[in-house]
């Protein structure tokens, strides 16, 4: 069965263009911007965003996965690591969906030591009734309830990421 629509292509269109001016005009001032992808619920949005952003940059990315439940111990392992150097570069974080907020701040602490000039946080798509750890989000698509979505580039065991739109699927 598909996926009801949550979120149409249109919308999300329309947001990946408000949301690439407002990076853009940003990043203005930048000659290093990385675009850091979290693979692998990202890449549908990060392609589509990247191409609203009207700047020099290059993209590279990075696959974490986590282990354990919504705890503070919750580890965070790095399965790829990101290609280049982010030393005194201004890095974009581009992530699917903040859920717990576990992951994305552990990937924030990771990048972090690496000393870049600047780290600055992208998600499609927000849960926040359902965080844990604090996160200074600078760009979200939108905020949406506490029901499992998937869809662009969103999955249910590896399913559904080629759905163009978000939606909720009955068995998540
Ligand atoms: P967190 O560490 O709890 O914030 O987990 C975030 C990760 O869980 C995301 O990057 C997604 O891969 C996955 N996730 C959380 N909620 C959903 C959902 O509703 N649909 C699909 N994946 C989800
Ligand atoms: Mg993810």
């Amino acid at each position: 069965m598909q996926p009801k629509v949550l979120i149409s292509e249109e919308q999300i269109r329309y947001r990946n263009i408000e949301m690439g001016k407002e990076i853009s005009r940003d990043f203005s001032q930048t000659k290093d911007l990385i675009v850091v992808g979290l693979l692998k619920g990202s890449f549908i949005f990060m392609s589509d965003l990247v191409r609203e952003i009207k700047l020099p940059l290059k993209v590279d990315f990075m696959t974490v996965s986590s282990y354990g439940n919504d705890t503070v111990n919750k580890e965070v392992r790095i399965i790829k690591d990101l290609d280049e150097s982010i030393l005194d570069k201004d890095v974009l974080i581009v992530e699917d969906i903040i859920d717990s907020g576990y992951t994305l701040s552990k990937v924030i602490q990771i990048l972090k030591s690496r000393n870049p000039r600047n780290l600055k946080i992208c998600t499609l798509l927000d849960k926040p009734s359902r965080r844990k750890a604090q996160i200074d989000v600078d760009y979200c698509g939108f905020e949406v309830p506490d029901e499992f979505v998937v869809g662009y580039g969103l999955d249910y065991a590896q399913l559904y990421r080629n759905i163009p739109y978000v939606g909720i699927t009955e068995i998540g």
